[in-house]
C-alpha cells in the first residue's frame, strides 16, 4: 500500500517520477504528491487528491525542474484522503521533505511530545509525524540528516518505508524501511528509488532489495550507503532483476486485469517450466526435494494467506490432503497472527502471498517461526519479504501482477499447490502411480484448456450485459469447485461493487436459500465431477425458487443446458484440476460486468493490491 519512487542523477527528475508512481498506481491511488529540488536550491512540494494524472495537471504551469526528487501514491491509513494528507509532508521548518508508507503506530506519543514542545501540526497523519520528529532531532541536536533519522527510527514502533529529501543537501536521498519494500536501483551515475522494481526496470537491471531496519544515503555524486539503526554499514548486496517492460504494459489489452486474465496459459506453462518434464510423468518441485525428511515428517501443515491467496490455500488443503494424506488446515493470517494458535515444531506453515509484502501473512510467518515451525512460501514477486522470511519455497514465476485484482496469481497459486502435493505425495507413498500419472499429464494439458475457455470470452461479454442490473449475486460449489465459488464472488464484488456471497453448494439451503428470488442470480460451478449429482440437486432447488441459474458445465452436458437458465461450458478435466478452468470463466464475468458498469477495473475503489498495514 502506497508507492514511493525517487530519482537522483543528471535527468529531469520529475518526468521519471511520474512514469515510476504510475506504475505503482496498484499500491494506493486516492492522492499523489512530489518533491523536487531545483537548480536554485529551493524544495518545491506539488500534492493533490485523487491518481498521478491530476498531479500532472496540476504541476502543468508549476516549477517542476531539478535532477533529484521523491514521490508517492497513498492508499489513506490515518487522515482522509485530501491535499493536506497528501504526501510529501515537511519537517517544521520545511527543510525536509518526507514520503512514508507503513503505519507509524507510536504516533500518538511521539506527535503530543512535539506539541508539548509548540511544534504545530497541518495533516492528520503519522508520516508528518515522522518527518517533524526527524526534524526536530535533527535541529535541536545538530547533526546530519542520516544520524538524525536513525535516532528517530530507532524510537519508531510500526512499519515504514521512507524516502527524504533535504533543501539544503540537493546530493542526496535518504531512505529507509521496516516491514515496508523499498528497493533501490542503481544506473550510470544515476539512482532510482521505489516500492518495488517496476518503476526502475526501464533504466537498469541493477537493484538492491533494503533489508529492515537498514538505510540508504544514495549520493548522486559518490555512491550508496547503507547502515543499520546504529550506524553499522554494510555492503549493498547488488541483484539482476529479469522483469521486462512487456511484462509490466497493457500489451494493447484495455486493461491489465483482462491482459493477466489472458496470460493465463502461459502463466501456468512457465510456472510448470522445469517442474513438470517433458513426458509429463514427473513432477519436480526442488525445495521439496532439498527438504524432503523436514516436510515428509511434518504432523501438519498449516496454511496462512489472505484474500485471494487463502481461496488459493483452500484448495491446496484438498490436494494436500487427498494425495499425501496429512492433515491440513487453512487460516486467514490476520486471525491466526492474534489468536495464540497451537503451533509445534512438528508443523509445517505454508505462507501463500502473490506479493510477497502483506503483513498479515508476514507476521503470521513470524508467530509460527517463532514456534519453531518449519515454512514453506509460495510467492510471486521475486526477492519480496516473505521468501527472504521462509525457511524455503516455490516461486510461481507469473509475471507482475498488476491489476489490483488478482487472477493470474490464483490459478498460479493453484498450479505450485498441485505440484507440491503430487511431489509430496510420491514421496510419502501416499498416492498410486496410475492417479499420479493420470494427474501430472493432465496437468500438462491445462494451459490449452484454459484456451478453449477464453475463447468462450464473447458469450461471457453478453452474458455480463444482462446481469449488469443485478445488486446480489450468489455463487455456489463443492468440494474443489467451493473455493472457486469463493472466488468468482470476490472478483465481482471488487471490481464491479456488486454484493456477492460464495457459499458450499449444499449449506445453501441452511441460510442464503432465503434471499432467491426470480431477481437473484445464482452462478453455479456444476461440471461433471464426483459431486455433480448432488449439485444438480441444488440447482433443482433453486429452480424451483425461481432463482436465475448460471451453470458452469461440462461440455455436452444436455441435462444442465436443459435446467439452467444460462450455461457456459468447459472442457473436460480431473476434478483436482478444475478450479483451474473453472476460475476462468468466472473472473471473465466479473471482468466484463464491471466494464458494463464502467467501473474502474484495475484500480478499484478502497483496495490496494499490495496490503502492507494490518
Ligand atoms: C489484497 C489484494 C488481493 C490479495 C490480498 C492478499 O487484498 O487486493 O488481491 O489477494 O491482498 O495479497 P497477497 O499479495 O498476500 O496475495
Amino acid at each position: 500500500m502506497c508507492g514511493i519512487v525517487g530519482y537522483i542523477g543528471q535527468r529531469n527528475a520529475f518526468d521519471i517520477i511520474i512514469k515510476g508512481l504510475k506504475r505503482l498506481e496498484y499500491r494506493g491511488y486516492d492522492s499523489a504528491g512530489i518533491a523536487l529540488i531545483n537548480n536554485e536550491g529551493k524544495l518545491n512540494v506539488y500534492k493533490t487528491k485523487g491518481k498521478v494524472s491530476e498531479l500532472e495537471n496540476h504541476t502543468i504551469d508549476k516549477d517542476i525542474s531539478g535532477n533529484i526528487g521523491i514521490a508517492h501514491t497513498r492508499w489513506a491509513t490515518h487522515g482522509e484522503p485530501c491535499t493536506v494528507n497528501a504526501h510529501p509532508h515537511f519537517s517544521f521548518s520545511e527543510s525536509l521533505a518526507l514520503v512514508h508508507n507503513g503505519i507509524i503506530e507510536n504516533y500518538a506519543t511521539l506527535k503530543e511530545n512535539l506539541q508539548s514542545k509548540g511544534y504545530i501540526f497541518k495533516s492528520s497523519t503519522d508520516t508528518e509525524v515522522l518527518i517533524q520528529f526527524i526534524g526536530h532531532i535533527m535541529e535541536s541536536n545538530d547533526i546530519d540528516l542520516l544520524t538524525a533519522t536513525q535516532l528517530a527510527l530507532q524510537e519508531v514502533v510500526g512499519a515504514y518505508a521512507i524516502a527524504v529529501l533535504e533543501k539544503n543537501n540537493p546530493n542526496t536521498i535518504i531512505a529507509a524501511r521496516k516491514s515496508s519494500p523499498l528497493v533501490v536501483g542503481i544506473g550510470e551515475n544515476e539512482f532510482f528509488l521505489a516500492s518495488d522494481a517496476t518503476p526502475i526496470v526501464e533504466y537498469t537491471d541493477k537493484v538492491v532489495y533494503l533489508k529492515d531496519e537498514e538505510i540508504v544515503a544514495i549520493n548522486r555524486e559518490k555512491d550508496i550507503k547503507i547502515v543499520n539503526l546504529y550506524n553499522v554499514e554494510t555492503t549493498p548486496e547488488i541483484k539482476q532483476i529479469t522483469l521486462n517492460l512487456g511484462q509490466i504494459e497493457k500489451g494493447g489489452y484495455p486493461h491489465f486485469m483482462l491482459k493477466e486474465i489472458f496470460e493465463q496459459p502461459g502463466c501456468i506453462y512457465d510456472c510448470m517450466r522445469g517442474r513438470i518434464n517433458m513426458e509429463a510423468d514427473n513432477v519436480v518441485l526442488s525445495a521439496v526435494i532439498d527438504y524432503k525428511e523436514r516436510l515428509l515428517n511434518a504432523k501438519r501443515f498449516v496454511i496462512v494467506a489472505c484474500g485471494t491467496s487463502w481461496h488459493a490455500g483452500l484448495i491446496g488443503k484438498q490436494l494436500i490432503e487427498m494425495l499425501c494424506r496429512i492433515p491440513v488446515e487453512v487460516e486467514y493470517a490476520s486471525e491466526f497472527r492474534y489468536r495464540d494458535p497451537v503451533i509445534n515444531s512438528d508443523d509445517v506453515v505454508i505462507a501463500i502471498s502473490q506479493s510477497g509484502e502483506t503483513a498479515d501473512t508476514l507476521a503470521a510467518i513470524e508467530l509460527a517461526k517463532s514456534k519453531g515451525a518449519f515454512i514453506y512460501g509460495i510467492c510471486n514477486a521475486v526477492g519480496s519479504s516473505i521468501p527472504r522470511a521462509t525457511h524455503t519455497g516455490s516461486y510461481i514465476h507469473v509475471g507482475p501482477e498488476i491489476g489490483v485484482a488478482s487472477t493470474k496469481a490464483f490459478t498460479g497459486q493453484v498450479t505450485v499447490l498441485t505440484m507440491l502435493a503430487l511431489t509430496l505425495g510420491k514421496a510419502n507413498n501416499t498416492i498410486k502411480e496410475e492417479t499420479y500419472l493420470s494427474i501430472v499429464k493432465e496437468l500438462n494439458n491445462i494451459p490449452e484448456k484454459m484456451k478453449k475457455v477464453l475463447e468462450l470470452n464473447n458469450q461471457i461479454i453478453e452474458l455480463s450485459r444482462m446481469f449488469t442490473y443485478a445488486h446480489n449475486f450468489i455463487y455456489l460449489g463443492r468440494g474443489f469447485s467451493y473455493p472457486v465459488a469463493l472466488e468468482g464472488a470476490l472478483k465481482l464484488k471488487e471490481i464491479s461493487y456488486i454484493h456477492a456471497e460464495g457459499y458450499p453448494a449444499a449449506e445453501m439451503k441452511h441460510g442464503p436459500i432465503a434471499l432467491i428470488d426470480a431477481e437473484m442470480p445464482v452462478v453455479v460451478i456444476a461440471t461433471k465431477n464426483a459431486l455433480y449429482d448432488k449439485v444438480l440437486s441444488n440447482i433443482q432447488e433453486i429452480k424451483a425458487r425461481n432463482g436465475r441459474v448460471i451453470a458452469i458445465i461440462t461440455e455436452g452436458d444436455k441435462i444442465l443446458s436443459n435446467i439452467a437458465d444460462f450455461c457456459i461450458e468447459l472442457p473436460d478435466t480431473i476434478d483436482c484440476l478444475e478450479p483451474l478452468v473453472a476460475t476462468v470463466p468466472l473472473q471473465l464475468l466479473a471482468y466484463h460486468i464491471a466494464v458494463c458498469k464502467g467501473m474502474n477495473v484495475d484500480q478499484p475503489r478502497n483496495l490496494a493490491k499490495s496490503v502492507t498495514v494490518e
